[in-house]
């Protein structure tokens, strides 16, 4: 059932264009398919179509109806077909009954489709593999009224009226490409407007289509692609290449967003915004998703991947792209910690889970189970250690030469640093080795001083340990950026590439031993092993030139401290006087005031998800109370600082720039600290009802809810009453119930699943009920009776029918039973084995549960 990526081979039929007419109605779509069939090479395989539950209606060959072909469930073949031909295909589809949101669906009132990786062949038989690349001709027929406006890839080229009511657009796009980048939208919506003049004097035509009476939530995401356009200019000489931009929000969708050639579809999520109904997170997150899938159009659509395996090759370098348009729109540090948290918290699961793959994976059962944070955020990782090895420059002449020589092509991982490594002149053989290789590497490292001769010597050493799928492992090319702080010189920064199992780094002419700070910047996506005295994480928590580096002690001495109130224990003795020490000091550093957000951070402690895993046992309940009893210790302490800030940080009316937003993020993490102090319900439910904006009202709910604050239920449902309408801001409201460590909390989901604006069939209220519930309420999920586990299975088994991509996402923290004890581990495995019972389960499941009931 597995796929191989060596078992790699072209194909043996290319398809030059694709002339589709697609006629919408329910229950029956009809779509008409005109191919042109060119054999690839001297060969008499026959022609193999992918298709899945797709009636056929007619089959032409050159006109003529084909009446010999054998038809499988997902695929169609035709023996003996010419070496060039026009082959035509009708089928029928029922696009309002197709759950999956994958292929042509029906969502409330607009038809859309979502094709990456394998939906084209819902729609139609089709050699549906991405180094098949056409050009494509759209027509769409559907009621006028109903849905006005028809909308596909590349440039309306016609359109017209038929008698009974129904109307006709046509599209046609000159570029070539794979058919997972097509798109067809039909619906009634509000359009907004804009411009865009690129840098060669092109006037591009942006439009935004959102669903009625929603325009003006619309002008924050048009507004962040303008800033896309320009920053791809300016970085990386990249211009937009048609003369319109088509972007679609809809609110069903599995993912975030698509990025179609000129017709992106979005979930709603990532697009509508204003003050009073998103939060600064949201604004983030649209310009950073609009972004995204913008620079896609040249990492992905103009240069593609060959097959499915290279899916790093598009995502993780536009992951890297949007990282670092989001750095030059708002803070550095701040979005590198962001970067990071994601990393730590959710990759590191998965490498150290039964899914754990290389970013280039090499074995895929269900493609769409591999859109991971490990191909996506680990992918950037790597692709941000060759920017680091090579510089701005180097990465750019790297970039140019890739383009020179693949525009128009679908091609590989190996091609892009092929790119890189000719344009630099270096040798990346071994860099190589992080596509292949699995795992998080660990970097242990000692130091000595010699007092006499001034010597510092560090003891590099890396340690590969198998992994759930791959049990050799070969030394890596690692960048570690390291920083010298001495007492009263300015420390210097250096770039150490390690490389062998164990390497040592000699520095001399030091009068007394130096305070290193290592992997500064993050510069390597390993897990570091270091003796740090406290005093060390004190001095580099407060004085390192690097602002990552600071955070990152300081998140060093919070969970040291916190696994050593665990079984897990620690092996650096942290004590409550050192924790109080960093805190004064990050109140009392003048660097501070300036940077709120950094400030916010450096006070923020790890969370749960991430302390998990630090230590190779998860003490889940044990660690939750520790967590809590440091914050509200640190809340009771410093209550005067953080009134103090609190009232500082006050601002009045709403703008999204980023001093608002810091003083924002800063003040409401003070107020979720003084909601664990006497003053704190008052103060809680003050800030909620004197807010006029998401950000402000949000922070005051989450700081109820940590806080365990009567004022809680009152405050939620007054929420509910004002946002009754809006199911988007109610995921918000959705997801602090299910995230509520509360001792009925299972009778609280029911509850919110029969809320009236709860759809079952709406990926973004399952993930904010369900999801949120799996991962993020560590007490009620993993409830030593099991009974959290057996309420996320349940659901999984009606959900897997329904939508099988949602339900296997949601699977994965039940699949993580690695790090937990043994009574959970068990009730966990039983949930599994369970999932695994159930008749037709989906091939997402199917593996990503059996994986990990056959991890030893
Ligand atoms: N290429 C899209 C993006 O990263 C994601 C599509 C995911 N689709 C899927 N079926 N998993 O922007
Ligand atoms: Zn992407």
């Amino acid at each position: 059932q597995a796929k191989r990526r060596l078992d790699y081979q072209p194909p043996h039929f290319f398809i030059s264009t694709v002339d589709l007419s697609v006629k919408l109605e329910d229950p029956k779509t009809q779509v008409k398919s005109q191919l042109k069939v060119i054999r690839n090479g001297e060969h008499r395989h026959p022609l193999v179509l992918d298709g899945e539950e797709l009636p056929l209606i007619d089959i032409k060959i050159n006109a003529n109806s084909v009446t010999r072909y054998e038809q499988t469930p997902t695929s169609l073949t035709l023996e003996n077909v010419p070496d060039e031909f026009y082959l035509e295909i009708y089928t029928e589809i029922d696009p309002a009954s197709n759950s999956s949101l994958e292929g042509l669906y029906k969502t409330e009132n607009a038809y859309c489709t979502q094709c990456e990786a394998e939906g084209f062949r819902k729609i139609t038989y089709f050699i549906d593999r991405p180094d098949v690349l056409s050009e494509y001709s759209v027509t769409i027929y559907a009621d006028q009224k109903a849905y006005p406006y028809l909308l596909s890839n590349g440039n309306k080229v016609d359109s017209g009226k038929l008698e009974d009511g129904r109307h006709w657009v046509k599209w046609h796009d000159p570029f070539k490409k794979p058919c997972y980048l097509f798109a067809l939208v039909a619906g009634d919506f509000d359009l907004l407007e804009d411009h865009f003049k690129t840098v060669s004097g092109r006037k591009i035509l942006l439009q935004l289509f959102v669903d009625k009476g929603k325009a003006k939530r619309g002008k924050h995401a048009l507004t962040s692609l303008k800033k896309s356009m320009q920053w791809d200019e300016e970085v990386f000489d990249l211009e937009y290449d048609l003369d319109i931009y088509m972007v679609v929000a809809v609110d069903f969708f599995n993912m975030g967003a698509m990025e179609n050639k000129g017709l992106n579809v979005f979930n709603s999520k990532f697009v509508l915004a204003d003050s009073e109904s998103a939060t600064d997170e949201d604004f983030f997150n649209i310009e950073s998703v609009i972004a995204h899938e913008y620079f896609h159009n040249w990492t992905g659509n103009r240069v593609t991947c060959r097959d499915w395996f290279q899916l790093s090759l598009k995502e993780g370098l536009t992951v890297f792209r949007d990282q670092q348009f989001s750095a030059d729109m708002s803070s550095r540090v701040v979005n590198r910690i962001k970067n990071v948290k994601v990393i730590r918290e959710h990759q590191f699961a998965e490498d150290a889970s039964a899914m754990s793959h290389p970013i280039r994976p090499d074995e895929v059962i269900e493609m769409n189970n591999f859109y991971t944070v490990t191909v996506y955020d680990k992918g950037a990782e790597v692709i941000r250690m060759l920017h680091t090895l090579l510089g701005q420059q180097g990465f750019k002449n790297g970039i140019d030469l890739y383009f020179k020589r693949h525009d128009g092509q679908a091609v590989t991982c190996d091609d892009f640093v092929s790119a890189m490594q000719d344009a630099n002149q270096v040798d990346l053989s071994q860099f190589k080795l992080w596509y292949s290789q699995s795992g998080t590497p660990v970097v242990s490292v000692k130091e000595r001083f010699d007092d006499a001769t001034g010597e510092y010597i560090l003891e590099f050493q890396q340690i590969n340990a198998p992994t759930a799928d791959q049990q050799q492992k070969q030394n890596l090319h690692i960048p570690i950026r390291l920083e010298f702080m001495c007492n009263g010189e300015k420390p210097s920064a250096e770039l150490f590439e390690l490389k062998q199992g164990s390497q040592t780094l000699t520095k001399s002419g030091f009068t007394e031993k130096p305070t290193v700070a290592l992997l500064a910047d993050f510069s390597a996506p390993v897990k570091l092993e270091f003796d740090y005295t406290v005093d060390a994480l004190l001095k580099i928590a407060l004085q390192s030139q690097d602002g990552f580096s600071r955070w990152d002690a300081g998140q060093k001495l919070f969970s040291e401290y916190l696994h050593g109130k665990t079984p897990a224990g620690s092996t650096f003795k942290v004590s409550l006087r050192d924790i109080d020490n960093l805190i004064n000091g990050i109140f009392n550093d003048k660097q501070a005031d300036t940077d709120w957000a950094l400030l916010a951070e450096m006070l923020t402690l790890p969370n749960i998800e991430t302390l998990a895993q630090q230590v190779s046992r998860y003490y889940v309940v044990e660690l939750n109370k520790a967590r809590k009893e440091l914050e509200s210790h640190i809340a009771n302490t410093f209550s005067a600082n953080f009134l103090l800030i609190y009232s500082e940080s006050a601002q009045s009316g709403y703008k999204y720039t980023a001093t608002q937003v810091n003083k924002r993020k800063i003040r409401n993490l003070c107020l979720h600290y003084l909601a664990k102090t006497d003053i704190g319900d008052k103060l809680v439910s003050e800030q909620f009802s004197a807010s006029s904006n998401m950000t402000d009202s949000l922070g005051a709910l989450k700081a109820a809810q940590s806080a365990l604050l009567p004022c809680f239920e009152r405050l939620m449902s007054e929420f509910e009453q004002k946002w009754a309408d809006d199911p988007l801001v109610l995921d918000k409201w959705f997801a602090l119930h299910a995230s509520s460590e509360i001792p009925d909390i299972l009778a609280r989901l029911d509850l919110l699943l029969s809320h009236k604006q709860f759809n079952h069939d709406n990926p973004n209220r399952v993930r904010s009920v369900i999801g949120t519930f799996a991962f993020y309420n560590p007490t009620g999920f993993h409830a030593i009776d099991g009974s959290g586990y057996k309420y996320i299975a349940d659901y999984l088994l009606k959900l897997d029918a329904r939508n099988p991509q949602v339900a296997a996402r949601i699977v994965t923290p039940l699949s993580q039973w690695k790090k937990m004890d043994e009574a959970r581990a068990e009730l966990m495995k039983h949930q599994l084995t369970r999932l695994l019972a159930q008749p037709n389960l989906s091939k997402d499941l199917y593996e990503k549960v059996s994986k990990s009931l056959s991890y030893q």
